[in-house]
């Protein structure tokens, strides 16, 4: 069926929003206040999906997309609206997150405009598949079906030429792609990670057997800007690159990066925020909400490479780390010594049992994963009683659900501040400050 729309607004997700007699239609790749007229894929009791076949009257802040694949590939959802109207979308979605599930109604600020909005990423993780011809890209949106994407604007050109010759190397070497029915084949993932440094390039080939033939190693390692080749081993079903095993191959199984004064280590398999420019941006926004004094107690959960503990242990009295990922808990360890700080520990562990073993805190450092916090751990947070938190997140939705339980729990929220980390796309980082209730 196909129907005319008027285009609300963007929602989380990054698609539009229109109404049909009542029922909510989500609209990919619409833009604010625009008339389309879209075909109903999809109807169900209470929502619909539609496709946009014609654009009867575009948003004002409706532009080309600079991507050839974009609507298709399913990395970037907001090419479409200029930078300016991306900032205000994201700001709405922030805003609609806190206070409909949250109900948080703290002014959110505006979004600076970040100067960097193309190839901003510093890590790439491209499935490689074989479907008709060898593919290495990315997912076509909201399928299973992989794209062969050989330019990709988000990250740096070198990426886009490291794919190219990974295929070639494979097709010479005839090593073969992963099969995920039948769990044959080899290679499944080829990651790419980037910083400032020469060389700077580290890459990463995730395999199901623990071979790799060496002309694909001899390929990737003699390319310009190639600082090392890693083996990330696989041999289960599931797609998860964390947690498994990294060999190094040749060269060097970490890169580093500067982020304000400090530099860190990151190995091949710890979380690095993947916006090097803005990770420093974030740091400084931290700095600003924690506002230390000198003599607090601070502790940062699921404080990764330790980038937050090791910039704040500089303005307080001493800092703990609590992260889950044996590998960033070593760089962690690493990155302490080797900027000649002492006022740092990291506990290796999950944060929601880890923190049991907490007596103090005067400020908490909040930063986990999109899923957000366990409750049990946000209680434990409000047990130790911090005249402060300030917490970092990636997801607005669960932002708000862990809000609303500090809200239960006596934290009301001072400030939000997003950052734009992750221009095109709808993801968005928040830093809140909440502080006890009078
Ligand atoms: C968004 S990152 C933040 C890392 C760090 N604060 C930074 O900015 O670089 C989230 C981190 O939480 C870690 N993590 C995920 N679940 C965890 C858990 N249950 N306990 C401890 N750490 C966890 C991940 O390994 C990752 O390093």
């Amino acid at each position: 069926m196909v129907v005319d729309l008027v285009v609300d607004r963007i929602v989380a997700g990054g698609t539009g929003l229109a109404q049909l007699d009542g029922l909510k239609v989500f609209v990919p790749f619409a833009a604010p206040q625009e008339r389309v007229r879209a075909r109903l894929k999809v109807r169900k009791k209470d929502y619909a999906i539609a496709e946009i076949e014609e654009i009867l009257e575009p948003s004002p802040i409706r532009v080309k997309p600079s991507c050839p694949y974009f609507g298709e590939c399913g990395g970037c959802q907001l090419q479409h609206i200029s930078y300016e109207g991306q900032l205000v979308v994201k700001k709405l979605i922030i805003n609609d997150a806190l206070q409909r599930l949250g109900r948080i109604f703290v002014p959110v600020s505006n979004i600076t405009a970040e100067s960097v909005q193309w190839r901003y990423r510093n890590k790439t993780q491209y499935p490689v598949r074989f479907d008709r011809e060898l593919k290495i890209g990315f997912f076509e949106r909201g399928s299973h079906h992989l794209l062969d994407i050989p330019v990709c604007l988000l990250h740096p050109e070198s990426f886009d030429h490291l794919s190219r010759v990974t295929k070639r190397a494979m097709a010479e070497a005839k090593e073969r792609t992963y099969d995920e029915n039948s769990h044959q084949g080899n290679i499944r993932h080829l990651v790419l990670r980037s910083s400032e440094q020469d060389p700077g390039i580290l890459v990463m080939v995730v395999t199901r057997t623990n071979s790799l033939n060496p002309i694909v190693v001899k390929h990737l390692a003699e390319q310009p800007g190639v600082a090392g080749v890693v083996q990330i081993v696989n041999p289960k079903r599931t797609n998860r690159i964390l947690s498994q095993t990294a060999r190094t191959l040749t060269g060097q199984d970490h890169l580093l990066h500067k982020i304000l004064n400090k530099t860190f280590r990151v190995s091949a398999l710890s979380f690095f925020q993947v916006n090097t420019g803005k990770a420093a941006e974030l740091c400084r926004k931290v700095l600003k909400h924690v506002a230390p004094q000198g003599n607090e107690t601070v502790l940062d959960l699921y404080s990764g490479v330790g980038m937050i503990s090791l910039i704040l242990a500089d303005f307080v009295d001493s800092v703990t780390g609590i992260e889950l990922d044996p590998s960033a808990v070593a760089d962690a360890r690493f990155n302490a010594e080797h900027n000649s700080i002492s006022n740092v520990r990291f506990v290796a562990g999950d944060v929601d049992r880890a923190i049991d073993r907490i007596e103090k805190a005067d400020i908490v450092v909040l930063d986990p994963p999109r899923k957000g916090c366990q409750p049990q751990t946000l209680k434990k947070v409000a047990e130790l009683k911090p005249g402060k938190l300030v917490y970092a997140s990636c997801n607005p939705a669960t932002l708000a659900r862990d809000m609303k339980i500090l809200a239960e729990l006596g934290y009301q929220a001072q400030t939000i501040e997003p950052v734009d980390m992750f221009p095109q796309t709808f993801h968005v980082e928040i830093i809140t400050q909440l502080t006890p209730k009078k």
